[in-house]
């Protein structure tokens, strides 16, 4: 997402990506390939579960207004039965808990695998899990890119920040599973990553590259957003243009919650962008269904309270003003 500041670790995934964010595609990919039919990226949250407490995450709170779910296997199969093959550029197997707790996860991207459902599939994990079948099960399966939200190259940060021990456990897991993926000669890249904010000493994250810029296979360092003001005080990294404009990813992405209601994105933590369900309805009925043409509208009209996760939201932040060529496209959003 948004510009960090830190240019050296800001690499391209692919020709789909802007540098540094594997949320934000350039503006020729969106031009070449956004659809009113259907989504450019599902991210599709096996669980909203968490074992950490991450200071800088309101998972929680969402946790506790709705509650905790596991992903249903018949809903998960009837999402990947209406993706077209070779449409979708990447599904996220993430949202706002730690994908690794749901025990089907390997089923679920081994089917998404066999169907083609999207030419990359990716997950954050907080890594936690790394060193089970379960982790090396999923690079059996075939899942294409992991990156590990590690956040810290020494203890005491890791505890301040995640309020849990073992950073040393979480390591060894990424070193295990690199070396996993590499007997059974599989594709998957493992990236670590780190962000960039007060809480993190530029020293330490000097030490965290070094620590690991000859064993994973990308080092990335991001900036922070703060949960549309969902945490208190939380230093927003991401740097912001001095004029607000559309979000580009009301164009190209939804993200399926573990409960099956459909969000706008995947920053919806508050579930406050809430498009439809994707129990009773289907996923190319919610993209051009009512709401979301609301959402789009209301920005391409500059009404960022639309609702509570936009009004202060930065992910717009990442890409560039594409407003004229939004509003030639009415079926988004009329
Ligand atoms: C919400 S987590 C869920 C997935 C998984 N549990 C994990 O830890 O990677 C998804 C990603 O959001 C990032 N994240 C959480 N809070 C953030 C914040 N305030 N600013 C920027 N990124 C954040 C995490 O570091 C992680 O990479």
């Amino acid at each position: 997402m948004g510009a960090a500041p830190t240019a050296e670790y800001n690499f391209s995934l692919n020709e789909y990506f802007t540098k540094g964010s594997l949320t934000c595609l350039t503006e020729e990919t969106i031009k070449n390939r956004v659809s009113p039919e259907f989504p450019l990226m599902l991210n599709i949250e096996p669980t909203n579960a968490c074992n950490a407490k991450c200071y800088y995450c309101p998972r929680e709170i969402t946790a506790e207004k709705q509650g905790v779910h596991y992903m249903d296997k018949q809903l998960y199969k009837s999402i990947i039965d209406q993706i077209t093959p070779d449409k979708l550029i990447m599904i996220n197997y993430h949202k706002d808990g730690e994908p690794l707790m749901h025990p089907e996860l390997p089923w679920m991207i081994r089917y998404a695998k066999e169907k083609n459902a999207a030419e990359i599939l990716h997950l954050n994990t907080n890594g936690t899990l790394l060193r089970t079948d379960r982790a090396k099960a999923i690079v059996s399966a075939g899942i294409d890119d992991i990156t590990v939200s590690i956040d810290a190259a020494r203890e005491s940060t890791y505890r301040d920040l995640k309020k849990i021990k073992n950073l040393e456990k979480v390591e060894r897991g990424v070193r295990e599973l690199i070396e996993y993926r590499d007997s059974i000669q599989g594709n998957t890249l493992i990236r670590v990553k780190i962000m960039e904010f007060d809480s993190v000493s530029s020293e330490e994250i000097e030490e965290f590259c070094y620590k690991w810029k000859d064993v994973a296979d990308q080092v990335q360092v991001t900036g922070t957003h703060s949960w549309s003001n969902a945490i208190d005080g939380m230093e927003v990294t991401d740097g912001l243009p001095e004029h607000r404009f559309a979000c580009l990813l009301l164009w190209y992405l939804m993200a399926v919650n573990s409960n099956g209601l459909v969000s706008k994105c995947n920053y919806d933590w508050d579930y406050s962008g809430q498009l439809g369900d994707a129990k009773t309805q289907s996923l190319r009925d919610i993209w051009q269904g009512h709401q979301a043409k609301i959402f789009r509208n209301a920005h391409l009209n500059g009404q960022w309270s639309c609702n509570n996760v936009c009004k202060n939201c930065v992910a717009w932040a990442g890409f560039k003003d594409m407003q004229g060529y939004l509003e030639q496209h009415k079926r988004f959003y009329r």
